[in-house]
């Protein structure tokens, strides 16, 4: 690469507009470090005359992105615009083939298309980076790909979504409503660009597993039928339950290989108040890998929001600055084998289930008979009665039991004049 870089970014939403002052202000410092003379020649996004926290230089403004690469020599984009597809993945390809280095955050485009754009990195001999697509400014991403580079990870799991966590804290903290925590959550740069149903309902912490474990196992990205359940049916009553218990519910991501064959999930977890895991709270994300000869090893840091996730950009950035060419996922991408899916009705947990009912007879041993049916042993129950509307909270703690059997246990628990709403589910985590 020459002495002057030219860095186009494209998509100048909280993370992009972050990045831009960051790479502004920090030019010097960059220049010191690595011999080289950045300059941000083009910028592009949706709106020009949006409000903006930083002043941007309107004169290298696109409408066009792709025009961008028409007029002006490119070396590295930054691609912040977020889609899983459409102008995220077409810009991305269009400046791969074009030898454009490539820095994302955007973890959707990763997890659905890294193989195939690792590939094209590879083919054209440039960088495909994309460290701050997981877990927001933890190294997690360069630390496998070099400082565990010799290990055997046989698991990778985590606190992987900063959003999440956010609200489940602030709701235990605060006792305020989901929608409001999630308000804040917004307003703090931590959700998801224009749709946090992403970060709730798992799919952003599916996303960073997915290449979490691709990395970690020098597999390609998977495409298997997984549990994936975010916290959109978590109560703040569930919470407080989970508190009297002393446990904490968690939204974790986890990726293993069991047997030979590969298992990730992403669902919400009931964790102890004592574990390290139990005690990473607000925004903070966690990542503990398990390898030979390393042992467990945990990375923890803020997980969402601009500057974190400018901070791992910049990484990105300096790493392409020094170094050579690199492997998107740390080795060739032909090397990069699939492995056998893990049968998830094997996967075997203990319950948390929490039943709205009736208070009426037989409503406690219906519930009972069709746990015994399954073979479902119970641990502890609680039960709440609310006198006056003669209802019931039931809490029921179970030994541990396999994914089919609670399916299968939960299916007739349709609602009905007894049983006032679909009971809770959430898998206590060892
Ligand atoms: N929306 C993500 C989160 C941040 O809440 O963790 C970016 O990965």
């Amino acid at each position: 690469m020459n002495k002057n870089v030219n860095i186009a970014i494209v998509g100048l939403g909280q993370v992009g507009i972050y990045l831009y002052n960051e790479l502004k202000s920090k030019k010097r410092e960059i220049e010191i470090k690595t011999g080289k003379n950045i300059n941000i020649v083009a910028i592009s996004a949706k709106n020009r005359n949006k409000k903006r926290r930083f002043k941007i230089n309107k004169k290298i403004f696109y409408s066009n992105p792709l025009k961008i690469f028409k007029e002006k020599k490119i070396d590295i984009l930054f691609e912040s615009i977020g889609q899983s597809d459409g102008i995220s993945k077409k810009i991305v390809e269009y400046a791969l083939k074009k030898k454009v280095n490539v820095i994302t955050p955007n973890k959707a485009l990763i997890a659905k298309h890294g193989d195939k754009l690792a590939k094209l990195a590879e083919k054209n001999k440039v960088n495909l980076e994309f460290e701050a697509s997981v877990a927001g400014g933890i190294p997690i991403l360069r630390t496998i790909k070099e400082g565990l580079s010799t290990n055997k990870i046989n698991k990778v799991y985590g606190i992987l979504n900063g959003t999440t966590n956010y609200i489940l804290s602030e709701m235990e903290n605060s006792n305020e409503t989901f929608e409001k925590v999630l308000q804040k959550a917004q307003k703090l740069g931590y959700a998801e660009p224009g749709n946090p149903k992403l970060d709730l309902n798992g799919f952003d912490a599916f996303a960073k597993i997915k290449i979490l474990s691709a990395l970690s196992f020098n597999t390609k990205i998977s495409k298997n039928n997984c549990i994936m359940e975010g916290i959109e049916n978590i109560k703040l009553q569930d919470i407080k339950i989970a508190s009297q218990l002393g446990l904490r519910v968690k939204l974790l991501g986890i990726a293993e290989i069991v047997k030979n064959q590969l298992f990730e999930t992403v669902h919400p977890c009931l964790v102890s108040k004592n574990s390290y895991i139990g005690n990473v709270n607000g925004v903070m994300n966690a990542v503990i890998t398990e390898g030979r000869p390393v042992g467990e090893s945990v990375l923890q840091g803020e997980g969402a929001g601009p500057g974190p996730t400018s901070s791992s950009l910049l990484s990105d950035l300096m790493s392409i600055l020094l170094g050579n060419i690199k492997y998107p996922f740390g080795i060739s991408s032909n090397k990069r084998k699939s492995i056998k899916p893990f049968n998830n009705n094997n996967y075997s947990n203990s319950l948390y289930l929490r039943f709205e009912v009736k208070d009426k007879q037989g409503v406690l041993s219906l519930i009972t008979n069709r746990l015994s049916k399954f073979k479902i042993s119970v641990k502890r129950i609680i039960q709440t009665p609310d006198k006056k509307n003669k209802k019931a909270t039931i809490v029921i703690i179970t030994h541990k039991t396999t994914e089919i059997n609670v399916r299968n246990f939960l299916s007739i628990f349709k609602k009905n004049k007894n049983i006032l709403k679909f009971p809770t589910l959430i898998r206590l985590y060892n």
